[in-house]
């Protein structure tokens, strides 16, 4: 579905963001694969997806929460290919306490990671979209950007942002043929799932669920295939949810 494409991927050294390195690969994709730690694991994950699908995959690393090192790295990204197709922001960070206990420090925090290494991505990135009249951009929010959720209160806000900055620049970019989007995961599979979420809550999600079970990390990677391909033409501004019918 992606044959000559190319996408730039954050966070794709685990959970939903390894799951759409390896969709995107499956479907013939070239990836710039972006990540923090130069990992070995992560490494030899990249050589096999390469040589298994024939696509080309470039690893970088480097820290979101450290915008000089992101604008760094995306000036050499958009120096290195001057067409780049697909971006998705995938990265995020949480943070869970109560709103008085939540400093003006962790929302700045929660905020380079989530939002303005995004914005600073993006406006690079484009550089290498904006003259080819076409692409894709991506952004993964949360459920959580919606619904109120306790403890929740700098990262709902930053999610929430993502969903704004998302319609803004779907009116800027729509005319050069550039469609953005952003998912809204409900609770998926992943360490920042069962490290952040009470088995208790866990439980009582999936139960007021419509499909009585949390999602899987494919769940969300096939909604980013689907937005990052040509069957999404004619799709922009919007954010889904992709939850399984949660309440
Ligand atoms: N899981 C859920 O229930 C859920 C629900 C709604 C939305 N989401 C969103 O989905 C996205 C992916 O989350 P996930 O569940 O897959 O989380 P995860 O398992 O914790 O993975 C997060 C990814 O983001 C990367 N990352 C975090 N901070 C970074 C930084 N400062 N610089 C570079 N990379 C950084 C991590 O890299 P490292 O390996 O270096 O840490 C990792 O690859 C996030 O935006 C999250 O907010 C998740």
């Amino acid at each position: 579905m992606l044959k000559k494409k190319i996408a730039v991927l954050t966070g794709s050294s685990r959970g939903i963001g390894k799951e759409i390195l390896k969709l995107l690969a499956e479907n013939n994709a070239d990836i710039i694969a972006c990540s923090r730690n130069e990992d070995e694991k992560h490494i030899t994950f990249i050589e096999e997806l390469k040589k298994k699908n024939n696509v080309n995959i470039e690893p970088i690393f480097f820290d979101l929460a450290n915008l000089d090192q992101v604008k760094e790295k995306a000036l050499g990204i958009v120096k290195k290919y001057n067409k780049i197709d697909v971006l998705i922001n995938n990265a995020g960070t949480i943070h869970t306490a109560l709103f008085q206990m939540t400093t003006l420090k962790n929302f700045k925090e929660i905020y380079e990671t989530n939002f303005f290494s995004v914005v600073q991505l993006t406006q690079i990135i484009l550089k290498s979209m904006l003259p080819h009249k076409n692409g894709s951009i991506i952004n993964i929010s949360s459920t959580s950007a919606f619904d109120s959720n306790v403890g929740r209160s700098a990262y709902s806000a930053s999610k929430l942002s993502l969903v704004s900055l998302t319609k803004s620049l779907s009116s800027e970019l729509g005319r050069h043929n550039i469609r953005v989007n952003s998912i809204a995961p409900g609770l998926t599979e992943t360490d920042m799932a069962i490290q952040n979420t009470k088995k208790e809550l866990m439980n009582e999600i999936i139960e007021r669920s419509s499909l009585k079970r949390i999602g899987k990390p494919k769940d969300i990677a096939n909604s980013v295939l689907f937005l990052s391909s040509d069957l999404s033409s004619f799709i922009t501004g919007q954010t889904i949810r992709v939850d399984g019918g949660m309440q």
